[in-house]
């Protein structure tokens, strides 16, 4: 009873959580969690996966939903590229395997969306084959037991740590190892404050023997962030705003945002005004600015967003509008739209009326 998978299993009996997913060995079922909790916590993640599964009971009915939808119920995790591989994922289920998800790891692997981690997720919590999870759990978990200083952001760091967590699977039971190790990572191994005083595995820890916790995992560097500014215009015209649909090739691709005009810099109201892309939304309609409002910074993974949304009156709709979607401040939430967009309509007081 003294393999580091034994205790980790053993811990896992009294301390694992109990989660709604886990009632299930449904490969849609679990594969939903875990696409959800990629980009969210439990807590949240929980709520979402209820939604989806509740909506969308099997995977023909999430295949046969409108994409909208899918946007909609997924509004608030961000990273939507995921929901829409999410909907993708499905409609290839009923293409390829008849509406049955798969199990097999290359089947599950060559889905949209699905990469090492999600296939190893789904195939050994869903029939116990012998694949290991890779998450952030895992990666701090194994390199604070063997204080390994190999960077987990880089190629070699990634495969050896790929290797050391193949090599620590328990083969007979997969399925409860991996949850094992990711609730032990989230609950007890935690990036801050550690339990190392009463943990489990304290007298097997090479990072707590060499004094090293606090700096394990190591990473190599931060990925670089690119600062955009976008200068927003609320535009209402007899009690509704006008929405515009995000292109593609761009974040939040596919949700309804605000028109927007981006700069270089921040610029003033009255630059804003004189610059060409504002004369093209608007020609030369007359508006009145009855308020502008400054965001705090917006940050996603690679890019800081600093917004300001211009509120304008207008007597009447520019020919531009033909492209977007006006909407009275009720339908609003018939609309999936950039968490941003919710903050601002927040900090109004609004639903956009
Ligand atoms: N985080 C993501 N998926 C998980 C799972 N199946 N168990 C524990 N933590 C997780």
């Amino acid at each position: 009873m003294n393999r580091i998978a034994d205790i980790l299993i053993d811990w896992y009996e009294t301390n694992g959580r109990d989660l709604p997913w886990r009632q299930t060995r449904d490969p849609y079922r679990i594969w939903l969690s875990e696409v959800i909790l990629q980009q969210t916590r439990i807590a949240q993640g929980t709520d979402y996966y209820l939604r989806f599964a509740e909506r969308f009971p099997d995977v023909g009915a999430l295949a046969a939903a409108a994409e909208d939808e899918v946007l909609k119920l997924w509004q608030g995790l961000g990273y939507y590229s995921r929901a829409r591989n999410l909907h993708a994922a499905a409609r290839e289920v009923v293409a390829l395997h008849g509406g049955r998800f798969p199990t097999d790891y290359a089947d599950v692997r060559a889905l949209k969306g699905v990469g090492d981690y999600t296939a190893a997720a789904v195939c050994s919590i869903a029939c116990d084959a012998p694949y290991a999870v890779v998450d952030g759990n895992v990666y701090r978990v194994l390199a604070r037991l063997f204080d390994l200083d190999l960077a987990i952001d880089t190629g070699e760091g990634r495969r050896a740590f790929a290797a050391l967590a193949d090599e620590q699977l328990d083969r007979r039971r997969p399925a409860r190892y991996n949850q094992a190790i990711m609730d032990f990572g989230a609950l007890q191994c935690t990036p801050v404050r550690p339990a190392c005083g009463d943990c489990p595995l304290h007298d097997r820890c090479l990072s707590l023997a060499a004094g090293t916790v606090a700096e394990r995992p190591v990473k190599r560097g931060k990925t670089q962030v690119r600062p955009r500014h976008l200068n927003y215009l609320h535009l209402e015209c007899g009690g509704r705003i006008a929405l515009r649909r995000r292109p593609q090739g761009d974040i939040w691709q596919g949700l309804y945002d605000l028109p927007v005009i981006e700069s270089d810099r921040p610029l003033e109201f009255t630059e804003l005004t004189a610059a060409a892309p504002f004369r093209e939304l608007l020609g030369t309609l007359p508006f009145r600015l009855v308020r502008t409002t400054c965001m705090p910074k917006h940050q996603l993974s690679h890019q800081s967003l600093h917004a300001v949304y211009h509120r304008l009156e207008l007597d009447a709709w520019p020919p531009a509008a033909g492209e977007w979607t006006v909407v009275s401040g009720d339908a609003l939430g018939d609309y999936a739209i950039p968490r941003l967009l919710d903050r601002y309509f927040e900090r109004i007081g609004s639903g956009g009326s």
